[in-house]
């Protein structure tokens, strides 16, 4: 079936591609082993190079940086690791010049503990902002007040012994849930977002989005009792539970409308998006978010291509799962790697990410494209005496720590790859492959990972059958095989992936076409499409019909 709801006049979110920057990772301008605004307005020129459309870019608020800057003091402010608001306004004023549009991370669940309303809340229980984080007696006995787990292990309950009740942390105990059923803190949320649309943010992305409504009543979670992982990969204990209780409570669909009704009053100009991040894999609870009448969040967060195994037939299960998931004018999106996540690199191969590149860029819907993977980085294996990240430190040595992927951009072949000057430490150490992998080098090299992701963001940029056109899976192909049908008017262009390292044969009962773009870059030629050879590895755009000329 194909899925052709074309937007009548695509917005920028929609036509555009994301580009995460991790802004602790991404350049150091003042040699402290720490990216920086500076760094990031200093790299707009390669952004635009590259051919993307929008930044988004992780936290950058005044934070004590126990989760790295997801654990905020001031919403309305920037950390002095990264620059000031003045430094802020001028990256916005680059961008924009550049045709770039900035998405700002909005972290609506949890503040820091040192926030001031957190230090206000727990000074007393009569202090006017008691009632702004969730506060609980503990059960007779003194346990907590119910069985919820924080994500990175142990109870969700914090006992605070001056006011002798509980606060609950979805996440670290230092970063505290917010009370969105308060409704002064759901409008100084809200200014918050007013704060930044008025300096020119073209859109948000949602931290934790499903959690901000939680069970009323605090009811238990009920126990999971195959153990089954809760979602793609497992948490441990907080897998011993499934999280009906402790958050998504329907009422969150209410917050959302509300918060969209605000984007909207803003976006008669300028369009501004929300994005949502779900970690949601039932596709139909997943697309509620986008609202009932599309009135909700533009793009909730499609982890789908990060939590599947990499096989031909599973991507293709996906991909028409979420398709048939999505109410009319809903408009997909997918993430191929992020910051909590293992790099495509790692978790599928050197070779294989070349492929997944290209998918990523090919299908319908919006590609959010994580720092670093344009150039093929891998995650780096992160000595002990290097290790950040709260999640590895809460719960050692089983695999849930996220600095490997969170190493420095690799910008040349100088010591420290040209992140910050070749005597300074940097924050989390650099790849020992930077010297071969890295933006000078591949800019110049005909076949490198960078060139293959420039030259799809480029047919991408020009092609409307690619970031617009309708989707279509081509049934009947070897099973190693996804090969999928791009088309807008007249414009087809077929799709055809071999997720394996074997030559694979695809039979297509139509006529011939031109390959525009292999990811071997080796090839482009007019081909007969009823017998298409993919070599190992490969993946190609063939624009279809008789181009001979
Ligand atoms: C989200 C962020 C993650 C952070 C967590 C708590 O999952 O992506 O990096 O640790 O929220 O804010
Ligand atoms: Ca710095």
């Amino acid at each position: 079936m194909a899925h052709d709801v074309q937007p009548q006049q695509p917005l920028w979110w929609q036509q555009g591609v994301i580009y995460q920057v991790y802004p602790r990772s991404f350049k150091d301008t003042n040699a402290d082993g720490i990216g920086d605004l500076t760094g990031i307005i200093a790299k707009l020129d390669y952004l635009t190079w590259l051919g993307v459309d929008a930044i988004w870019l992780s936290p950058i608020y005044p934070s004590p940086m126990i989760d790295f800057g997801y654990d905020i003091t001031d919403y309305t402010d920037i950390d002095p690791l990264f620059g000031d608001l003045a430094t802020f306004d001028t990256l916005v004023a680059q961008a924009h010049q550049r045709g770039l549009k900035i998405i700002m991370d909005y972290v609506p669940n949890h503040t820091s503990d040192q926030h001031p309303w957190f230090i206000q809340s727990r000074s007393s229980r009569a202090n006017p902002r008691r009632d702004w984080y969730v506060w609980a007696d503990p059960k007779p006995g003194g346990s907590p007040p119910n069985n919820w787990l924080a994500s990175w292990g142990g109870s969700a309950w914090e006992w605070d012994i001056t006011t002798g009740q509980y606060y609950l942390h979805s996440y670290h105990k230092a970063m505290p849930d917010l009370n969105w059923r308060n409704p002064a803190v759901k409008e100084a949320m809200f200014d918050v977002v007013r704060f930044w649309l008025d300096r020119g943010v073209d859109g948000l992305r949602i931290d934790s989005a499903q959690r901000i409504m939680k069970d009323p009543q605090l009811r238990d979670n009920p126990p999971n009792p195959d153990l089954r992982g809760t979602t793609y990969k497992s948490f441990t204990d907080y897998d011993t539970q499934l999280h009906l209780n402790d958050k998504g409570h329907p009422d969150i669909h209410e917050v959302y409308r509300e918060l969209r009704q605000l984007l909207d009053a803003y976006s008669i100009l300028s369009p501004r998006v929300a994005l949502g991040e779900m970690h949601i894999y039932d596709w139909k609870v997943w697309a509620r978010y986008y609202g009932l009448q599309l009135d909700e969040i533009h793009m909730p967060l499609n982890f789908g291509l990060v939590s599947i195994p990499w096989k031909a037939r599973t991507v293709q299960q996906l991909v028409d799962a979420v398709e048939a998931a999505l109410l009319p004018g809903a408009w997909p999106n997918y993430v191929l790697s992020n910051h909590d996540e293992p790099r495509i690199a790692t978790r599928v191969g050197p070779e294989q990410a070349r492929v997944a590149m290209l998918l990523l860029l090919t299908l319908r819907g919006t590609p959010t494209l994580y720092y670093g993977d344009e150039i093929g980085m891998h995650d780096v294996e992160i000595p002990p005496e290097y290790i950040q990240d709260p999640s590895e430190k809460s719960q050692p040595g089983k695999g849930l720590g996220r600095d490997p992927e969170r190493t420095p951009m690799q910008w040349d072949g100088t010591p420290n790859a040209g992140f910050c000057p070749p005597t300074v430490k940097p924050w989390l150490p650099i790849a020992d492959d930077y010297k071969q992998t890295n933006v000078a080098i591949e800019r110049e090299d005909r076949h490198s990972m960078l060139t293959l992701a420039r030259a799809l963001l480029q047919l991408r940029r020009t092609t409307p059958a690619l970031s617009v056109g309708s989707y279509t899976p081509i049934e009947g192909v070897p099973d190693d095989c996804f090969v999928y049908m791009r088309q807008f008017g007249k414009q087809r262009h077929l799709i055809a992936l071999n997720f394996s390292s074997n030559e694979q044969q695809v039979h297509l009962p139509k006529p011939g076409g031109r390959v525009l773009l292999s990811t071997h870059l080796d090839r482009e030629e007019s081909i007969e499409l009823n017998t298409l050879r993919l070599r190992g590895d490969e993946g190609c755009i063939i624009e279809v019909g008789d181009t001979r000329t």
